[in-house]
């Protein structure tokens, strides 16, 4: 079994965030969402993986990954170039695949409980496709899948006017190599791209085996900003009750989950209530207050600020008087204060190397 990871697309909703760099970087408690991806696979099992880049942000994937030895895993990267569609980039797989069955991840999908299950499951039959299901609120931004009495899965369509179901095709599929010539077959759909829940339904229209399993534990699309703050959420949540990394040898108010690298500092005077997350080299100072479910990146500074629920992906200065709060703060950031202003609690999204005065 080989893994097939997509990393293109274009990461316009995470806009100004993706202006320079691909959405699959974007870090959630301090780790790029891709990675997630990535340890799911090797959990399963899978450590040949072959990673579709688009145009955007090549290098920034290539030169987190490398060659995977860092991840113990194998990479190889594939170019899709322009995102013609998730079948179109499943398409350009076919040589590094090679015949094998394969996971198809989709690099900005993260689930709590992995793929091993939906794995197992599909290797436990004969089946062509293996696809992993969630019953969500609004189905219409997903793909999504029609079920009989039994469980089996009678239609798929892509982000439907009217779903038929409120199951949504989550980002992680298993596929025999029949799925190529059924990718080979696609018509651009009505947003111009060659769907892949398409080239599954071919597979269904033609009577072939599509397995299908409803996942339980939390997934996310990272999309969106306020998906990325729910995804950063979910996962210093679940960590809520293990044991930190390293002791804090520090004076400050501390409780919680603290997940602090042994390089960051938090000053006499602060206060930091966990679950949160804290980079290398980064310092919360005297006087600040860093919140509950806020992940802050590397290289960054707070000052004064009282920060909750929110993502900093670092290289930032944050010396606000004010409150932060449900906010991603793109790289290279410097808030400052602006007299005269009491803010209450704002909501930001902040592309990098952005300068703002609260
Ligand atoms: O998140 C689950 C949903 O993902 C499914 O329910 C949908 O059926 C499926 O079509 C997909 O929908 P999205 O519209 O959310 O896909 P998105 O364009 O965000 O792309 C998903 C990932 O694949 C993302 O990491 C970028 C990458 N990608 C995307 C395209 C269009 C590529 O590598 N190449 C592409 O051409």
């Amino acid at each position: 079994m080989k893994g097939v990871l997509l990393a293109g697309g274009k990461g316009t909703r995470l806009r100004p965030i993706t202006h320079t760099g691909p959405k699959q970087l974007v870090p959630v408690a301090n780790k790029p969402v891709i990675q997630y991806a990535i340890e799911d696979l090797k959990a399963a099992g899978i450590t040949d993986i072959g990673v579709v880049l688009g145009n955007k942000g090549r290098e920034a994937i290539r030169n987190y990954l490398g060659d995977g030895a860092d991840f113990g895993v194998d990479i190889t990267y594939i170019v899709q170039g322009d995102p013609l569609g998730l079948a179109h980039a499943v398409g350009c797989a076919r040589e590094f695949v090679a015949g094998d069955d394969f996971v198809v991840y989709l690099g900005d999908n993260m689930l709590k409980q992995g793929i091993s299950a939906l794995v197992e499951s599909f290797e436990r039959g004969q089946y062509d496709a293996g696809i992993a299901l969630q019953s969500v609120a609004e189905p219409e931004q997903f793909g999504v899948a029609d079920v009989d009495g039994n469980g089996d899965v009678t239609r798929l369509v892509e982000k439907p006017d009217e779903p038929p179901s409120d199951l949504a095709l989550i980002g992680v599929y298993v596929f025999s190599p029949v799925v190529f010539d059924a990718i080979e077959r696609l018509e651009p759909s009505w947003r111009d791209e060659y769907e892949i829940t398409e080239a599954i339904g071919t597979l269904l229209d033609e009577g072939r085996a599509i397995d299908s399993l409803v996942i339980e534990g939390w997934w996310k699309d990272t999309g969106k900003p306020a998906d990325v703050l729910e995804a950063n959420r979910l996962v210093l949540d679940d960590r809520r009750d293990e044991t930190p990394p390293i002791d804090i040898e520090s004076d400050a108010e501390t409780t919680g989950y603290l997940d602090v690298h042994d390089a960051a500092t938090i000053e006499e005077g602060a206060v930091v209530r966990g679950p949160v997350s804290i980079g290398a080299d980064t310092t919360i100072e005297a006087g600040a207050y860093v919140g509950p479910y806020t992940s802050i990146g590397p290289n960054s500074t707070l000052r004064n600020v009282h920060i909750e629920n929110s993502v900093i992906v670092g290289d930032s200065s944050i010396a606000t008087d004010g409150k932060i709060v449900d906010s991603l703060i793109g790289r290279g950031t410097s808030i400052g204060s602006a007299d005269g202003l009491l803010p209450e609690g704002r909501r930001l999204v902040v592309g990098e190397n952005s300068n703002l005065d609260l």
